[in-house]
This record gives structure tokens, sequence and C-alpha cells, in this order.
């Protein structure tokens, strides 16, 4: 069965990690939701893509400089009349709760180290007692092991590197689930993954032949800025 995540919200269409773009793909129907989070310089935990404000709004800085009050002074960049603005971990989660959609959960500490970001993003989704529809992921792979310590929820591996076999990588880490960039995936370590009962989910698929190349192989999930394609390619099998 193949399921698809909305990668950063409906992204595609809407500003990338706002609430518009998560309300936008939940309207779809998708099985699931993916973002991305950073940790801020008073240890709080907000839904951004990269370590600065400076491509997606109208501040400058990096995220672990600013408090979360100073984030939510700033403005989404986008060409869209609604103001949006960064969210917190917990302002999606709250929201989380009145649907029923996977919420796969990136960390982003592959580039820049937060001390604690796991404890922290985990005890939020207890706060939330959300922990029975969550995926986390990253591409640090220590972090994998830490987090596979700290919950009991399904924990993926991210890469994107060719030449990685990826039931080696899941077994090596403990991992769930591999979530690789479609374009070191072949149909034959799919194949592998599979045989060992490891979930593969690839982003970002966005174009139709891609997707539906991906859906006859079976993948687990397809990640995509087009939840509303997908969805209806996978309705259409
Ligand atoms: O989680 C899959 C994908 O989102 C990883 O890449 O850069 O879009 O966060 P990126
Ligand atoms: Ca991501």
């Amino acid at each position: 069965m193949s399921h698809v995540f909305a990668h950063r919200g409906s992204s595609g269409t809407y500003p990338e990690n706002t609430m518009l773009a998560f309300k936008k793909a939940e309207k779809t129907g998708c099985y699931g939701l993916e973002f991305d989070v950073h940790m801020t310089k008073d240890r709080e935990v907000v839904v951004i893509h990269d370590e600065t404000v400076n491509r997606t709004t109208n501040g400058r800085g990096a995220i672990k400089d600013l408090t979360l009050d100073e984030i939510k002074k700033l403005y989404i960049k986008s060409g869209w009349l609604r103001k949006e603005k960064i969210p917190s971990l917990d302002e999606v989660l709250e929201w989380a709760k009145s649907n029923e959609m996977l919420i796969n959960i990136e960390l982003k500490n592959d580039k820049i180290f937060y001390e604690g970001l796991e404890e922290l993003v985990v005890q939020k989704v207890a706060n939330h007692q959300l922990q029975d529809r969550i995926i986390y992921s990253t591409f640090n792979h220590e972090s994998v092991k830490i987090l596979k310590k700290i919950t009991s929820c399904e924990v993926a591996a991210l890469y994107s590197r060719k030449g990685i076999n990826p039931v080696l990588l899941a077994q090596s880490l403990n991992a769930d689930a591999i979530h690789a960039n479609f374009r070191v995936m072949t149909p034959q370590l799919m194949r592998d993954c599979q045989q060992h009962g490891i979930p593969v989910r690839l982003y970002t698929l966005n174009k139709p032949a891609l997707i539906q190349k991906w859906l006859n192989e079976g993948l687990s999930g397809v990640i995509t800025d087009y939840p509303e394609l997908a969805q209806k390619l996978k309705d259409k099998k």
C-alpha cells in the first residue's frame, strides 16, 4: 500500500512549511504530512526548512540566534495576500489533533548541531499525545540512533548519496524505514528493502510519470509537493 505525504505541506502550490500549506494538504485527503524543524535560541522548536530565515521570510539570521518571539515577528515571503508566519512545532501539533494525518517530522540537524533537539521534539509530541501518528526522520544518522533509544515511534533514516545500500543502512541504525532521494533509488534496491520488511518512502516525487513509476514499484510513501496530483494517480491504480 502506497501512501502520499505532502512535502512541507502542499508546497508546490502554497508557501512551504506554513499552516496554509498544511491545511491545504489536509484538504487533498493525503495520508501524511512532512515538515522540517529547527531549534531557536531560547530552545523552542520551529517549522522551517533552512538553518536561516533569509530565503523564506522578510528577516535575516540563523534560527539558532533568534528567539521564538523574534521569529514570530517575521512574515513568510510569498505572492499570497494572506500573511503567513513561521509556525512553532507546538502550533502544528495542536492543529494536527483536528485531523488524522500521519506526521513526518524531519529534524534538520544534519548541517547544524542542536543540543537535545531529539528529546525536545519527542517531549512535545508526548505533550500533545500524538505518539501514534508520528514518523521521525533525519539525515543525521547519529540522531536516528538517539531517536530509536528515546521513542517507540517510527524513525526513518534519510539519505541522498549514491552507493548506499538502504538495507544495510537501516539495519546498522536499527531504523524502521528509509526515506531516500528518488535519484539514488533503484527498483532492485527497493525490492531488497521490501524483502527485509523495510518501508521505503521517496522524495521529492513531483512529476506524474515519476510518481506513476514508483507507485507501480509498490513504494510505501510518495513524498511530494503536489499531494493532490499524487492522490489522483494513486486512486487511478
Ligand atoms: O524528508 C524528505 C525531504 O524533505 C528531505 O529533503 O531538503 O526537502 O528537507 P528536504
Ligand atoms: Ca524535509
